[in-house]
């Protein structure tokens, strides 16, 4: 077990490289499966998650070779459906597009129900109907989901009651190699939908309308493998753009598309930080000098607030001048981190989907828990701008999705280290 500690109170300064990002180059290592052949995957996030899910993939088969920290080769020619283990497939939630895959390409796949990060009920309810929609049988055995279509499964019409990014992953996963042409509506348009898309369709697939809210497949015969480069991680970038406006600075990102990061960046802006973007060159500098004021976020589907950015967002609105408001609109449970926050001196109440800060406050450090992947970067925000000690423990879940966290703010001047604890 190893703990987080931060000096509070430093500036940061400098340039950020960002990552691939996790949950683009999740589904799309579980759709190398589809192909039955050799990919390239290239800017793949070096995070716990992808280790799980590479192997994941070793277990039912898959040949698996790191050509760089960042490059990952996949031959899944000797893949083989429903073997994958419980133990893996419970750590994480993106096991679940093992279901897609491999009813994609086998008509028959099991898996052990999905894990991840714990913010409420999180149900399967509209994979299981699309598939269902599609001709497959799904059940549930012995902590399994198991799905079968004997006759091999046919296209349909597939409109979803939340635009849920797992639901169009595994029903993309399922549709490419089905005969006929398959709709889904209403399907989630984040960028990272878009980018298995372009992967499937280097693949040999034809997906229409991918970042659309709807997405037309016309099933082919067969795929090929391909070399692909993962899209950048708006989430971490998201976070190091926090990370200044929360301590003070200028930082420069490099690998980001700053469109993706519209929503982020409005709200920065709003709360007295400096934004600018380079698209060309894929930069974006943040800077922060004045205090920061109040604002209201409320968490939606993209291009909507990114629920997956609110945590980063709380320590801002600690520090804000005047009363800031988060409504969580995604999540069920998702401010299990304020009681950390209270902990630092934080005037947080939480009421159903909303927390309200009343700022300013000037944050003390203490010793607190990453509860979960986001939640753990809010706690290290809120460390880097608070005044005095902050120790982090439960650091390993946010290994789950940010490379080198401590190591890239290091660098950017903060005072943080990781320790055995
Ligand atoms: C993905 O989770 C991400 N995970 C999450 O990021 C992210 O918070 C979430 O999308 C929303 O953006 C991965 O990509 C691996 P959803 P996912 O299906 O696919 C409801 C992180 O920190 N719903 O879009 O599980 C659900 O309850 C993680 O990187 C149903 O009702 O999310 C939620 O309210 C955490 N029935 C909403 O839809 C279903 O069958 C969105 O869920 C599926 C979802």
């Amino acid at each position: 077990m190893e703990k987080i500690i931060i000096k509070g109170g430093r500036r940061l300064g400098g340039e950020v490289s960002v990552s691939g990002m996790k949950n683009a180059a999740l589904p799309i290592l579980f759709a190398t499966i589809l192909t039955g052949d050799k990919c390239v995957i290239d800017n793949v996030p070096p995070v716990s998650d992808v280790t799980i899910a590479l192997d994941i993939l070793r277990a039912i088969g898959a040949e698996v070779t790191w050509r760089t920290r960042t490059r990952v080769a996949v031959n899944t020619a000797g893949v083989r459906p429903c073997l994958s283990p419980y133990q893996l497939d419970n750590q994480m939630r993106a096991s679940a597009y093992l279901l897609g895959a491999e009813l994609g390409r086998f008509s028959r796949a099991r898996v052990g129900w999905p894990g991840g990060c714990n913010f409420g009920t999180r149900p399967l309810d509209l994979h299981i109907k699309g598939f269902e929609t599609m001709g497959a049988a799904v059940s549930t055995d012995s902590g399994y989901i198991v799905a079968e279509a004997p006759n091999g499964l046919h296209a349909a019409s597939v409109y979803l009651d939340i635009p849920s990014v797992g639901a169009t992953v595994n029903l993309i996963l399922a549709a490419v190699t089905t005969p006929g042409t398959t709709v889904i509506t209403n399907a989630a348009r984040e960028p990272h939908i878009a980018d298995l898309a372009d992967f499937l369709n280097k693949c040999g697939a034809d997906i229409r309308g991918a970042g659309e809210d709807e997405i037309v497949i016309r099933g082919v015969e067969r795929l090929h493998g391909c070399s692909h480069t993962v899209i950048p991680d708006m989430i971490e970038a998201g976070t190091y753009m926090a990370a200044v406006a929360a301590a003070g600075g200028s930082v420069t990102l490099r690998n980001v598309v700053a469109d993706h990061m519209d929503s982020v960046s409005a709200k920065l802006r709003e709360m007295g930080a400096e934004v600018t973007a380079d698209a060309e060159a894929g930069t974006m500098t943040v800077s922060r000098t004045a205090p920061l004021c109040a604002t209201h976020v409320k968490t939606y589907f993209y291009p909507g607030f990114p629920t997956d950015m609110q945590p980063q967002f709380a320590p801002l609105m600690c520090c804000a001048e005047g009363i800031s408001t988060i409504s969580e609109g995604v999540w069920s449970n998702r401010f299990r981190y304020v009681d950390e926050l209270c902990k630092m001196g934080a005037h947080v109440s939480v009421d159903g989907s909303t927390a309200t800060f009343i700022g300013p406050v000037t944050l003390q450090g203490a010793p607190v828990v990453a509860f979960d992947l986001r939640a753990g970067a809010a706690m290290v925000i809120a460390g880097l701008c608070a005044g005095g000690q902050t120790e982090i423990t439960n650091v390993e879940v946010i290994d789950r999705g940010f490379y080198n966290l401590v190591g890239k703010l290091k660098k950017l001047g903060a005072d943080i280290k990781r320790v055995e604890e």
